[in-house]
């Protein structure tokens, strides 16, 4: 919900909670807040309207009485009733019992709040998966999409794979990592999670389940579980996913794919061997197991770049690669690939034309232009220096706030360190105290539901002098948290 959302006459003589109540009544008789409806919170409302808590509690109590709102302790506050005259309107469909029965699973309340408070103006945001806006080369990409007319670019629908001129360039680029896949192999999605998306619904069965590395991005995301199948974790250690369990979950669960994020895994940051690599994809195809491989963070390497993708030696269509420019260039342009047999990208592009008649075709310009260019590689270079003065900077804050109570490996790129917090406190109280000071964290159940005592902490997005006040304060919090224990 968004501050301006909310018009408040501050000198106006009638009171502030009674302009509340009207707004709240506008929601409501205007079927925006339908019946069933939960309102936001009331610390939410406070910060959206601007006034303290009281004030939104006065005007909740004041709908309530009238019988508009029902609060109910641990369950919030609901819509209730739309209407004033109650016998001389019939009933309005219970969208709740709507929204209760589609099939997409909701994401995970904390995951809800984190994508809420992102917006939220000044908030801290310490876990955050993206480059800071100042990282990103708006300049240039502003001067790409003057020069796009010159390209007569085409405004109407694309081919189904996505532009051919930028997917030779995808193809161009995955050549210099050892890659091969002509343009007709390579499908342009909407983003890396698009991907997951249409091979959850277009390759897969239901009841068959996905090994993967525990924890994982993918916990935090329900694109699997909602189109009926279930996860299987797999141990890390520093060389990246241990392989010995592979067989024995193969058979026991129906494993139909492992899933694996090689490249500074989302959320340890932890970077595959070569050996482990070899090794991975020689049980997978061993076992007939195929294998995607997400590797989104690969061109974010800070000290030298990463052993080849397992793509690169897959000599039997086993692999499905996937890349994306929303780590490195923009996550706003939604523009990913998916490299793979012809059948399978055939049949990806098929569901992708049924789902939304291809990504943008400005988007997809645009991204050849950058790769075209060189542009690329230049600006990589670039975003290195950045994340690696980042980088610098946050593991000397780390040591010397969090000596003694959290643990923490250096990563080697990607944008994630994975804190382990010693002292036996709750990941997600110190993630709700964290977010009422204007600190985003993001806390380590969100990708492994047992790494309750783990944060992924982020060194790409916020400032530098926001990550020090960051950690400074969520330091302060852990050793209030465990003096009270
Ligand atoms: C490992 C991994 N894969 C996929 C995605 C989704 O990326 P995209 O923005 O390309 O959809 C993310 C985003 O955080 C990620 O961390």
């Amino acid at each position: 919900m968004q501050k301006n959302e909310w018009q408040l006459t501050l000198h106006s003589s009638v009171p502030l909670h009674k302009q509340i109540e009207e707004s709240i009544k506008e929601k409501i008789s205007s079927g925006e807040w339908a019946v069933g409806t939960k309102i936001p919170s009331q610390r939410t409302l406070a910060q959206a309207f601007g006034v303290n808590r009281s004030t939104i509690v006065t005007a909740i109590e004041e709908l309530t009485a009238q019988g508009l709102l029902e609060g109910k302790s641990g369950a919030g506050t609901k819509v209730i009733n739309h209407t004033w005259n109650l016998l001389a309107t019939p009933p309005p469909p219970d969208w709740s019992s709507y929204v209760e029965a589609g099939m997409y699973r909701p994401n995970l309340p904390a995951i809800q709040e984190i994508n809420e408070a992102e917006f939220t103006p000044h908030m801290i945001r310490l876990g955050t998966g993206e480059l800071a806006p100042e990282l990103l080369p708006t300049t240039q990409l502003q001067a790409i999409f003057q020069r796009l007319p010159e390209r007569m670019i085409s405004l109407g629908y694309e081919e189904s794979k996505g532009n051919l001129f930028l997917r030779q360039q995808i193809s161009e680029h995955l050549q210099k990592i050892g890659i091969k896949a002509s343009p007709s192999s390579i499908l342009v999605v909407s983003g890396a999670l698009q991907a997951l998306q249409l091979i959850s619904i277009g390759l897969l069965q239901k009841g068959s389940s996905i090994l993967l590395e525990k924890p994982s991005y993918l916990y935090s995301v329900h694109v699997f579980q909602s189109a009926g199948m279930r996860l299987f974790g797999l141990p890390l250690d520093q060389q990246g996913v241990q392989t010995s369990l592979i067989s024995k979950y193969k058979k026991q669960y129906n494993g139909a794919l492992l899933y694996t994020i090689p490249s500074f895994h989302n959320p340890t940051g932890i970077l595959m061997s070569g050996d482990r690599r070899k090794q991975l994809l020689e049980i997978c195809k061993q076992e007939g197991l195929p294998i995607l491989e997400d590797d989104v963070y690969r061109d974010l390497w800070l000290d030298s770049p990463p052993p080849k993708p397992l793509k690169a030696d897959d000599q039997n269509g086993l692999v499905l690669y996937l890349g994306s420019m929303s780590k490195t260039l923009s996550p706003g342009l939604r523009i990913g690939w998916i490299v793979g047999p012809r059948p399978v990208i055939d049949r990806l592009a098929d569901i992708k034309m049924q789902t939304d008649y291809g990504s943008s075709s400005l988007s997809q310009w645009a991204v050849a232009e950058w790769l075209a260019s060189g542009l690329y590689e230049k600006h990589m270079e670039n975003i290195r220096t950045q994340l690696k003065h980042r980088r610098a900077i946050t593991l000397a804050l780390l040591e010397k706030h969090f000596k003694g109570i959290a643990t923490w490996s250096v990563p080697r790129g990607g944008f994630y360190l994975w804190v382990r917090i010693l002292p036996a406190i709750s990941s997600q109280a110190l993630f709700e105290k964290a977010l009422s000071e204007g600190i985003l964290l993001n806390p380590g159940h969100l990708y492994d539901r047992h790494s309750t005592q783990y944060l992924r902490i982020s060194y790409s997005y916020a400032s530098l002098a926001e990550i020090e006040a960051g950690l400074v304060r969520v330091a302060e919090l852990i050793r209030q948290m465990m003096g009270k224990q």
